[in-house]
């Protein structure tokens, strides 16, 4: 299972990649995911991106484009992989297409999480994340047990740096301009299923299994 989970900031990629991990026993690979811990790190990588991100901007193609195609030569992504938050522009999705080409593997879905920008907004407001394992929660949604307190491993749940109000917005427009534009090339490529992001977690999660039974 080879598969790209596309969607605007919220929507839920990294939440239903999670559940797809379990289900088919393959790694998730988030970009985003993957420059905070070279932030966390203090790589020279995460220094220069911790600027773009911070403003709610997009890394530099080529450095998201180097990371995937690193991380797609590693043994764990030979039975498949959930890309989540990439590609997000239209070179990062030619750039994958080559990657792919080169690795002799093909894409089998594209999901396109559809959510209105009001609930966007509430939920990354209200988005809480594990310090220690990465585990999302919501406060409203998917509360802990604990206030702030992860219940897989008892570390401390954080906000997102770019999980500010005005951030949250930049995040947005990114999307619409820079991103948005790979729905229909996906489309064209008869690759796309979208999906109502609206509903609730596990609904969206039985909606996504289905169309990738099909
Ligand atoms: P990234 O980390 O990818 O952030 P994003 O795309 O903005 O998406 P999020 O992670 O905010 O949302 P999500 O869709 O994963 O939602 P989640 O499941 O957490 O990127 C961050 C930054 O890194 C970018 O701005 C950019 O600077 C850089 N970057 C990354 N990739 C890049 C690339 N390819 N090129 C260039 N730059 C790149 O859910 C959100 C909340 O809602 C959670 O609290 C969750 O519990 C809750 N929730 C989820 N589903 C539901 C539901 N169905 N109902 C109710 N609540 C729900
Ligand atoms: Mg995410
Ligand atoms: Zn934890």
């Amino acid at each position: 299972m080879k598969l790209i989970l596309l969607g605007p900031p919220g929507a839920g990629k990294g939440t239903q990649a999670k559940m797809l991990v379990e289900h088919f026993g393959i790694p998730q690979i988030s970009t985003g995911d993957i420059l905070r811990g070279a932030i966390k790190a203090g790589s020279p990588m995460g220094l220069k991106a911790k600027e773009y991100m911070d403003a709610g901007a997009l890394v530099p193609d080529e450095v998201v484009v180097g990371i995937v195609e690193e991380r797609l030569q590693q043994d764990d992504c030979a039975a498949g992989f959930i890309l989540d938050g990439f590609p997000r522009t239209l070179p990062q999705a030619d750039a994958l297409a080559v990657t792919l080409k080169t690795l002799d593997k093909e894409l089998d879905a594209v999901i396109s999480l559809v959510v209105d920008t009001e609930a966007l907004v509430a939920r990354l407001a209200g988005r809480r994340t594990c310090r220690d394992c990465g585990a999302g929660y919501h406060l409203l949604h998917e509360p802990p047990r604990k206030d702030g307190i992860c219940d897989k491993c008892s570390g401390e749940l954080i906000q997102r740096d770019d999980d500010k109000e005005e951030t949250i917005r930049n995040r947005m427009e990114v999307y619409q301009q820079q991103t948005a534009p790979l729905v229909d090339y996906y489309r064209n490529l008869g690759l796309l299923s979208e999906v109502d992001g609206m509903m609730d977690i596990s609904a969206v999660g039985q909606r996504i299994l289905e169309i990738l039974k099909a």
